[in-house]
């Protein structure tokens, strides 16, 4: 951690990831409003920053969705492990045996026989059918998922429901066929719903909160904080992150600030600069003409990532903001695996 945090924005070191309070407030507030409590089972990939988690816990919803085992832990670990889903599939012995151990309600998801056995084999007591609703990633055939529910209970499992995320819907710009896509990929998990059984239907993310009426629970996390990708799709919530960098170099024409690949995720193209267009990125450079005022090398800039989730995951901490005065600083405690 940092000796001293600053208390104004333009003395931190840059790159520094810096979250507005007041958008963040609103964020949660909205998907609060739309989804209370257990309707809502935020993903802590999208920030891995308990200090979130505890807000979002405080808002009221006490069940999270993980991505991987040291999110689980760290969660556990910060309190906020009244009922852990692990929505991926893991083999790795050790770590489900640190799982089982977990202070804690753990759930697994599976999707095959072997990870049902990783699971049965290492304590684990609770899992998930994870079932392919037309995202070519994890999750069985959905004409599989009861013949998995009942190896997963001969094992001595637990089998709290389905899980099946449209990962393939929620970024769809036209709302339409997002709505067309959900409805199609929904229809699939609630048929292999009733050939599982169990309480749990977990699904969707920011893109479907408000389409996805067939789930009991939706996944979303990339709302509290949003990107440049989501804030496309007219959602009731505004971009709270970005990066604040500075200039270092000036040219007729353009400037560089550093902020380049290796502070953002690019997975969702290019970030945009506040009063700039963005040229291209490289390893340790953001190079953008600026609309209007020419810039002096020393200004500052805001960068908004097109992705927040793998642009969180390279900083190790992030300063809450209220206008140009840092207010806060949470760690981002959860990265790695
Ligand atoms: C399993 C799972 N559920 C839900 C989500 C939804 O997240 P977001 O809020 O970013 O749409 C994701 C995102 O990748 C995911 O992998």
């Amino acid at each position: 951690m940092l000796a001293h945090v600053p208390d104004h924005v333009h003395e931190l070191p840059t790159p520094a990831l810096v979250v507005e309070r007041e958008a963040l407030e609103g964020n949660l507030a909205a998907m609060s409003a739309a989804l209370p409590g257990a309707r809502l089972r935020p993903h802590v990939k999208a920030h891995k920053t308990t200090a979130l988690a505890e807000l979002q816990a405080g808002a009221g919803h006490l069940n999270f969705t993980c991505a991987t085992p040291l999110e689980m832990e760290g969660m556990a670990r910060a309190g906020l492990g009244d009922d852990l889903l692990l929505a991926n599939e893991v083999v790795d012995d050790d770590r489900l045996s640190r799982l089982a151990r977990l202070d804690g309600r753990v759930t697994i998801a599976v999707d095959s026989d072997a990870t049902i056995d990783a699971a049965a084999r290492n304590g684990i007591r609770e899992v998930i059918i994870d079932v392919n609703v037309g995202l070519p990633r994890c999750g069985c055939d959905p004409g599989d998922a009861g013949r998995l529910a009942d190896v997963a209970r001969t094992r001595g499992l637990a089998v709290r429901g389905v899980m099946g995320y449209e990962g393939h819907a929620v970024g769809v710009e036209d709302r339409p066929t997002r709505v067309e896509q959900t409805a199609t990929a929904m229809e699939a998990l609630v048929k292999a719903h009733a050939d599982v059984g169990g309480d749990l239907v977990s699904a969707g993310g920011t893109g479907t909160f408000d389409i996805n009426t067939w789930a009991t629970e939706i996944q979303a996390g990339s709302y509290l904080l949003m990107d440049a990708a989501y804030d496309k799709l007219s959602m009731p919530f505004r971009p709270a992150l970005s990066i604040v960098a500075t200039v270092i170099s000036v040219s007729p024409g353009w400037a560089v600030a550093d902020c380049g690949l290796k502070a953002l995720g690019m997975d969702h193209g290019n970030p945009n600069v506040a009063g700039g267009t963005v040229w291209y990125c490289s390893d340790e450079h953001v190079v953008f003409s600026p609309d209007a005022e020419p810039l002096d090398v020393g200004d500052r800039v805001r960068v908004f990532p097109a992705h927040i989730d793998p642009t969180i995951a390279y900083h190790e901490r992030m300063h809450i903001v209220d206008g140009d005065r840092v207010v806060d600083t949470y760690a981002v405690d959860l990265r790695g695996w």
